[in-house]
């Protein structure tokens, strides 16, 4: 099969992408190279990478040549990012969305749109199946539900073989970190603080990339167009967890721990049924103990990945967000 990976050069992209390469699979990556998305991230995968955003209609339409299907995971992924300036997530979510489905009806081909399971925001008790109603918190989780309703009209005006895969929480490596397990380690790593928003009891619902990227290629293989998939870890744990487990596996201790002020609208906890996704034949394969240690193991590996973003502009971001630099 000959894909159009779009946000390819990202974390579970660019997981994608080596593991459908590795198939056998053809893969064009379409990536607008933002901060989140690296050159890097591709090494030692036999694919073509075209740089343009998703929102570039003549790109898109150069780079849809002869594909048999699109996979849509280009994105703005950061909700902290996305409290402080959403600009970005507005266009890239719904305009450069649009643009990608129009080509994509233009040219007749399958679709998988790359969602979240934030769209469904936060749940106390029980667990979100693919009919709970969407109720975003967040603007990133607000245009991520936006795409998603632009992405189902498209099959339901057009008859667009679009489907939908909404995942939980991501973990594993060419993570950036700014998200809460890269981040941890890499702190934990080099003896500064781990910073915990509020009490730290919120739940995510973890996963495996290499899960979520084998959920995605089975989906797009099997699932039926007009529908949403959900594609969530095994595993729940609260960030307290999360963080105790990676001071354990780098030698660390608890006076690491600094609680710092919460994020505005943070959900309290997510939780994912991925019946639906199962019952065409995926599990996931990793539980949360053993993908965390071999996260750990591979940012103390890949010092060569991490050093460049340590040292580069995301300094200043940690310093904006955190209100205290990096290593201070
Ligand atoms: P990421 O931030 O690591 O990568 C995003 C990629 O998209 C980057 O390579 C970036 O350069 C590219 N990109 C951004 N804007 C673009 C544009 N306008 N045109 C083309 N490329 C653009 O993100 P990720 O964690 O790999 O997430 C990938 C997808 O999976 C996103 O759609 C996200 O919403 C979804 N998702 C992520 C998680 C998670 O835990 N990380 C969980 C569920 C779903
Ligand atoms: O649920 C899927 C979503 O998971 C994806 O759609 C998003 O793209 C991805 O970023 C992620 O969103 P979260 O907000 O859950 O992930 P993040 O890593 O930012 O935070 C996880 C939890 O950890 C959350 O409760 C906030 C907390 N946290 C995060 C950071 C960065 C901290 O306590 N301290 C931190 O410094």
């Amino acid at each position: 099969m000959k894909l159009l990976v779009c946000g390819g050069a990202g974390f579970i992209g660019s997981n994608f992408a080596r593991q459908r390469v590795e198939r056998g699979d053809q893969v064009v990556v379409l990536d607008k190279l933002t901060y989140a998305g690296r050159r890097e991230n591709l090494e030692g995968v036999d694919c073509e990478l075209v740089v343009a955003g998703i929102e570039d209609a003549e790109a898109v339409r150069g780079a849809l040549a002869g594909v048999d299907a699109v996979v849509n995971f280009a994105a703005e992924t950061h909700v902290d990012r996305s409290i402080a300036q959403p600009d970005a997530f507005v266009q890239t979510h719904a305009v450069g969305t649009w643009v990608l489905l129009e080509a994509v009806r233009e040219a007749s081909v399958r679709y998988v749109q790359v969602s979240t399971d934030e769209v469904y925001g936060s749940i106390e008790e029980g667990t979100f199946t693919e009919s709970s109603p969407l109720a975003p918190s967040s603007p990133y989780s607000a245009t991520k539900a936006g795409a998603d309703l632009l992405v189902s009209s498209y099959f339901h005006t057009y008859g667009t073989e679009a489907l939908i895969c909404r995942g939980s929480n991501n973990y594993g490596p060419f993570q950036y970190p700014e998200k809460l397990i890269p981040l941890m380690v890499l702190n934990a790593l080099h003896g500064d603080a781990l910073p915990v928003y509020g009490d730290g009891m919120q739940v995510r619902n973890w996963i495996y990339v290499e899960d979520f990227a084998a959920g995605i290629g089975h989906a797009l293989e099997h699932g039926a167009p007009g529908e949403v998939y959900n594609v969530g870890g095994p595993d729940e744990c609260p960030n307290m967890e999360v963080v105790g487990r990676i001071l354990a596996l780098t030698g660390r201790d608890e006076s690491l721990i600094e609680h710092v002020t919460d994020r505005p609208g943070h959900d309290r906890r997510y939780s994912l049924s991925s019946e639906k996704v199962r019952a065409l034949g995926w599990e996931p394969r990793v539980r949360f103990e053993e993908g965390l240690a071999r996260t750990v193991d591979w940012y103390r590996e890949n010092t060569a990945w991490w050093e460049p973003i340590r040292s580069g502009d995301y300094r200043a971001y940690y310093e904006r967000h955190y209100g205290r630099a990096l290593g201070g």
